[in-house]
C-alpha cells in the first residue's frame, strides 16, 4: 500500500491544541453510519447548523459528495468500499488537527473499517453515532429511489438489499430516527457534544 518512501512527517508550531483555544471548542469527529435513507446526512447537517450558530467551526463530509470527487474512482464492492472508508478516515484524521468538529454521513457498513479510523484518529477523537432505522423503513422513504431500483436489479450490490450492514456493537450513541424527530436527534448529538467538553455546556 505505502509506496512513499523518504518522507518524513513535518512538526507545526501552530498544534492542534493551539487551533482549539482559538476556536473555544475541541475538535472531534462525529462519525454517523447507517443505511441509506437512515437520516446520517440530515442530522450531521442538522448538527453542524446548530454549531454554527454557537460558533464553532465544522464541516460535513457526505457519501454522495466525496464519492464524486475524492473517492469517484470507487464503486460498491466490498473492496472498494473499504478503500472509500480508509481514504476518509485519514482525511478526517487530518481535518480533526485542525481543530474542527468534522461530521461524516457515509454508510460504512463494516465494523472492522469504522472501529479502524477509531484506532488511526484516536478513540478520544471518534464519536460513532449509529442512525438506527429498520430497512423497511428505509425502503419505504426511498429518498433517492435507490432501493426500488435495487429491489429490481438495476443497482447491484446494494446495502440492506444485496449488500451486508454490520451494526455498531458499542457506539458512542444510537439514534432511532424512525421514532425520534430530527430536531430531537440533533439535541442528542450536542448534548453528548457538551458531556464530553467538546463544546461548552
Ligand atoms: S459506503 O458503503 O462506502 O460507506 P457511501 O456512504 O460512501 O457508502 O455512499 C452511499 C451513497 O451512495 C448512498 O447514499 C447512495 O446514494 C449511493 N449508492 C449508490 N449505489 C449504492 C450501493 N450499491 N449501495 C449503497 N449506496 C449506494
Amino acid at each position: 500500500m505505502k509506496n512513499s518512501n523518504n518522507v518524513v512527517w513535518h512538526h507545526a508550531t501552530v498544534t492542534r491544541s493551539r487551533r482549539e483555544q482559538l476556536n473555544r471548542h475541541k475538535g472531534a469527529i462525529l462519525w454517523f453510519t447507517g443505511l441509506s435513507g437512515a437520516g446520517k446526512s440530515t442530522i450531521a447537517h442538522a448538527v453542524e447548523e446548530q454549531l454554527h450558530r454557537l460558533g464553532c467551526h465544522t464541516f460535513v463530509l457526505d457519501g454522495d459528495n466525496v464519492r464524486h470527487g475524492l473517492c469517484g474512482d470507487l464503486g460498491f464492492s466490498p473492496k472498494d468500499r473499504t478503500e472509500n472508508i480508509r481514504r476518509i478516515g485519514e482525511m478526517v484524521k487530518l481535518f480533526v488537527e485542525t481543530g474542527i468538529i468534522v461530521l461524516t454521513a457515509f454508510i460504512s457498513p463494516v465494523r472492522i473499517d469504522r472501529e479502524r479510523v477509531r484506532s488511526l484518529v484516536g478513540v478520544d477523537d471518534f464519536i460513532e453515532i449509529y442512525c438506527r432505522c429498520p430497512l423497511g423503513v428505509c425502503e419505504d422513504r426511498d429518498v433517492k429511489g435507490l432501493y426500488q431500483q435495487a429491489k429490481s436489479g438495476k443497482i447491484k450490490e446494494f446495502t440492506g438489499i444485496s449488500s451486508p450492514y454490520e451494526a455498531p456493537e458499542k457506539p458512542e450513541l444510537v439514534l432511532d430516527t424512525n421514532v425520534c424527530s430530527l430536531d430531537e436527534c440533533a439535541g442528542k448529538v450536542m448534548v453528548l457534544l457538551s458531556q464530553r467538553g467538546i463544546i461548552g455546556k
